[in-house]
C-alpha cells in the first residue's frame, strides 16, 4: 500500500517527506495506522550515525495508533485496538523468558538492522529498497507494520499523543526507577539530564514515594519543569560545584543516580556523588570512551549498571504507565509539543537545542 514516510538519507540532510510503498503484513505482522509518534533523543542520535550502507531509513520508534489488519498469526491484537509501539524481542531467549526482554539476544536483528531479520525490506521507493523496521515499526510514517512483541493494546481513553512516548523514553526513565533502582521512601535519587528520559523518572521516583529528588540540568526550563514535577532540588551544572552541591544535600552522597546525558564528565560526576554502596544506573546512549573513576566505584562498593528500555516488558509495564497516567500521577502532557507530521525537521531541531522536551508529531488523517 501507499503511505507517507518521513526519509532519512544523511546525517546532514534534512527528512523528506515522500509516497512510498509499504508491504502487506505478512502472517506474523500488524499494520498500524500511526495517530503520533514521540521524538526520542535516539532518533536524533541514528539520524546523525546511522550508516550510510543502509540509508535511506525511515526512523520514528515511539508510535501511537490503531490497528488496521493483521496478519493470520496474530492473536493478540486485533484491528480496531488502538496501541502503543514498544521495540521488539524473540520472547523465547533466555532474558525474554526471565522477563528481561530490553536484553533479548535478538535486539539487534528485531529492532535495528533496517530490514525484517530475514533481510527482506519492508519499504520501497519507486521501485527501490528503503529501508525501515527500525524498533520493528518506523514509525515516522503514515502507517506502519509491527507485530505482536512490540504492540501493546492501550485502550481509546488515553490521547495518542500522551501515548506514543511511552514506547520509549518515558518507559526508559520510568522503568529505571520502578524495575530497576527501585528506591524506598528515605532514598535520595540524582537525576542528570532533566529531558525526556530524566523527566520520566523523576515523574516515577515522586509517584512512588521517594524522599529527596534532586534533578541536574543546565537548561533553566527543564530545571524548573523538574521541579514542578517533583525534585525537590535542581542543580545547574554551570552554576558551581555538582558534585560538592549533592554532598551538601544529602551528607554522605546519594543512594541512587542515573546518568541520561550519555556525557563521561557527567558519569564521572554521578559516581563521586553517589554514597557508598550506592547505584548508579546508565541510561544515556553511545557514551564515548573515558576514564572512569574506578578507584571511587571500587573504594565505596559500588554499583553501576547499564539500562535499556527501562528493563521494562512493555506488555506488563505500559499498561500500568497509562494506569498512572490516568491517576494524575504521571502528567505526560507536561513534557510534551504537538508538531505536525510535516514540521518533523522543526521537532528535531527543537529536541536538539532543548526548547521542547519530548516533541510529538501528529498525523494529519485527511492527507494520510
Ligand atoms: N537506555 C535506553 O534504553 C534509552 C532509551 C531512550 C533514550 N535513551 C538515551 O537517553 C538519553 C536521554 O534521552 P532524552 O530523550 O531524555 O534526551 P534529552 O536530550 O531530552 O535529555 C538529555 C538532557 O541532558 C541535559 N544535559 C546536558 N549536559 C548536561 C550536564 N553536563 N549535566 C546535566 N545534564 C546535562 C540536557 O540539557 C538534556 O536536558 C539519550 O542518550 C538517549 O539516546 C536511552
Ligand atoms: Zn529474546
Ligand atoms: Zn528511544
Amino acid at each position: 500500500m501507499k503511505i507517507r514516510a518521513a526519509i532519512s538519507a544523511s546525517a546532514e540532510a534534512p527528512f523528506e517527506i515522500a509516497e512510498v510503498e509499504l508491504d502487506e503484513p505478512r502472517r506474523d505482522e500488524l499494520l498500524v495506522e500511526l495517530r503520533a509518534v514521540g521524538v526520542c533523543h535516539s532518533d536524533l542520535t541514528m539520524k546523525a550515525v546511522w550508516p550510510q550502507a543502509i540509508s535511506p531509513i525511515v526512523l520514528g520508534h515511539e508510535g501511537a495508533g490503531v490497528v488496521v489488519a493483521a496478519g493470520a498469526d496474530v492473536t493478540g491484537v486485533r484491528t480496531g485496538d488502538h496501541v502503543v509501539l514498544s521495540y521488539r524481542s524473540c520472547g523465547a531467549c533466555p532474558e525474554c523468558a526471565t522477563g528481561h526482554r530490553p536484553y533479548c539476544r535478538d535486539f539487534r536483528a528485531l529492532n535495528g538492522i533496517g530490514t525484517r531479520p530475514d533481510g527482506s525490506p519492508t519499504m520501497r521507493r519507486n521501485g527501490s529498497r528503503l529501508y525501515g523496521s527500525f524498533f520493528g515499526q518506523s514509525s515516522f510514517a503514515s502507517h506502519a507494520l509491527a507485530y505482536e512483541s512490540n504492540v501493546v493494546v492501550v485502550g481509546d481513553e488515553i490521547d495518542p499523543v500522551a501515548a506514543a512516548p511511552l514506547g520509549c523514553g518515558v518507559q526508559t526513565g520510568a522503568g529505571t526507577v520502578l524495575n530497576v533502582l527501585v528506591p524506598p521512601p528515605e532514598a535520595s535519587l540524582v537525576v542528570f539530564g532533566a529531558g525526556g528520559v530524566g523527566l520520566s523518572a523523576v515523574m516515577a521516583a515522586f509517584a512512588s514515594g521517594v524522599g529527596t529528588i534532586v534533578a541536574v540540568d543546565p537548561v533553566a526550563s527543564r530545571r524548573q519543569l523538574a521541579a514542578e514535577l517533583g525534585a525537590a532540588v535542581t542543580i545547574d551544572p554551570g552554576a558551581g560545584d555538582v558534585v560538592d552541591a549533592i554532598r551538601r544535600l544529602t551528607g554522605a552522597g546519594a543512594t541512587h543516580a542515573i546518568d541520561t546525558t550519555a556525557k563521561g564528565a557527567v558519569v564521572n560526576q554521578a559516581i563521586e556523588a553517589l554514597a557508598p554502596l550506592g547505584t548508579l544506573a546508565l541510561v544515556g546512549i553511545r557514551i564515548p570512551d573515558f576514564a572512569m573513576n574506578v578507584q571511587s566505584v571500587m573504594s565505596g562498593g559500588k554499583t553501576i549498571r547499564g539500562v535499556i528500555e527501562g528493563d521494562a516488558a512493555p506488555h506488563e509495564f505500559i499498561p500500568r504507565l497509562v494506569e498512572l497516567h490516568r491517576q494524575g500521577r504521571l502528567p505526560l502532557e507536561k513534557l510534551i509539543r504537538r508538531y505536525d507530521f510535516g514540521d518533523i525537521d522543526v521537532a528535531f531541531a527543537d529536541a536538539a537545542s532543548g526548547a521542547t522536551v519530548k516533541p510529538v508529531l501528529q498525523f494529519d488523517l485527511n492527507s494520510c
